[in-house]
């Protein structure tokens, strides 16, 4: 991954012409950088999506361009929004390629916070490898511009506490303890999650005509978290689309853009097939 160009050049070589109204609720055939690049500026709430992780797969051989399509989500996404970045590295000549760091830092480059790495663990191995510990899990990188406005965190952690009081202390700066300020509070039932969410990667297998779709828990719980009903929700690499499913489902408006027209059309199909049964 390396960068050639600057954003400004950039800007030029994907002149925006801008449609005054959003593709809302439909999936759309293209490049990401063509479509995204002809939206309005903030004028989306939210993007869950996973890109193509280095040369891993193919998905029919289509080229995309992480500097142009990364412009385009600072671009696009509204001050307080969130892009949940789901992505993992190759090994090559025995060692990680670092692709899914230096993303994120460009991201933090063109001005969003990196709020949180978080990390979807996985049951199942793709790439099984006798030569290490396997790699069972991926990134997920919640980048926001500025603060995210939304954030319904999920607390469903079951505290092994539970039923009891807090006791015990809490540490200063400089090493020293302190009477915890909590001393004799109920603890909870459930707490909020950490940020290493697991999930069974092979759950939603034959549902989807994808060679790598990710769970649909994993987008549901993303999409309830940082968005409210009736935000936009964009999946620039929409695959199968398992972030427009689980947008519809939980009453956000969606767009998604995939380029290969066979992933485009299943999905088309799904989300017709749903919409009949909803
Ligand atoms: C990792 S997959 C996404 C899978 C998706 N999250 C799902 O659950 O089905 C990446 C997708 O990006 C698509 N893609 C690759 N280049 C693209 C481009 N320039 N514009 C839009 N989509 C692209 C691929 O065809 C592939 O379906």
């Amino acid at each position: 991954m390396e960068q050639t160009e600057t954003d400004a050049s950039r800007a030029s070589m994907h002149p925006i012409v801008l449609r005054p109204e959003l593709p809302i609720d439909s999936i759309i055939c293209g490049d990401n950088c063509d479509v995204v690049g002809r939206f309005a500026r903030e004028s989306i709430d939210l993007v869950v999506t996973s890109p193509p992780y280095d040369d891993l797969r193919t998905y029919g051989g289509h080229g995309w361009d992480f500097f142009g399509i990364a412009w385009q989500l600072w671009r696009v996404v509204k001050d307080g929004g969130v892009v949940v970045w789901i992505v993992a590295d190759a090994t090559k000549d025995g060692g990680e390629t670092g692709t899914s760091m230096r993303q994120a830092l460009h991201f933090q480059q063109l001005g969003f916070r990196i709020y949180d790495t978080m990390i979807y663990e996985k049951d199942g191995i793709a790439f099984p490898d006798a030569n290490r510990y396997q790699q069972c899990w991926e990134y997920a990188f919640v980048l926001s511009k500025g603060m995210p406005k939304k954030r319904n965190l999920i607390a469903d952690r079951k505290n092994v506490s539970f039923g009891r009081t807090v006791t015990g202390t809490d540490r200063n700066r400089d090493g020293t303890t302190r009477e915890s300020s909590c001393k004799g509070n109920p603890i909870k039932e459930f707490g909020i999650r950490w940020n290493i969410w697991r999930f069974n990667n092979t759950a939603d297998n034959g549902k989807r005509n994808h060679p790598a779709p990710f769970p649909e828990a994993l987008a549901r719980d993303h999409i309830r978290t940082w968005s409210d009903e009736g935000d936009v929700v964009l999946d620039p690499f929409s695959g199968s689309g398992t972030t427009v499913d689980m947008a519809r489902e939980l009453g956000r408006k969606y767009i998604g853009v995939e380029i290969n027209p066979e992933y485009v059309e299943s999905s088309q199909k799904r989300l017709r097939q749903q919409l009949l049964w909803s």
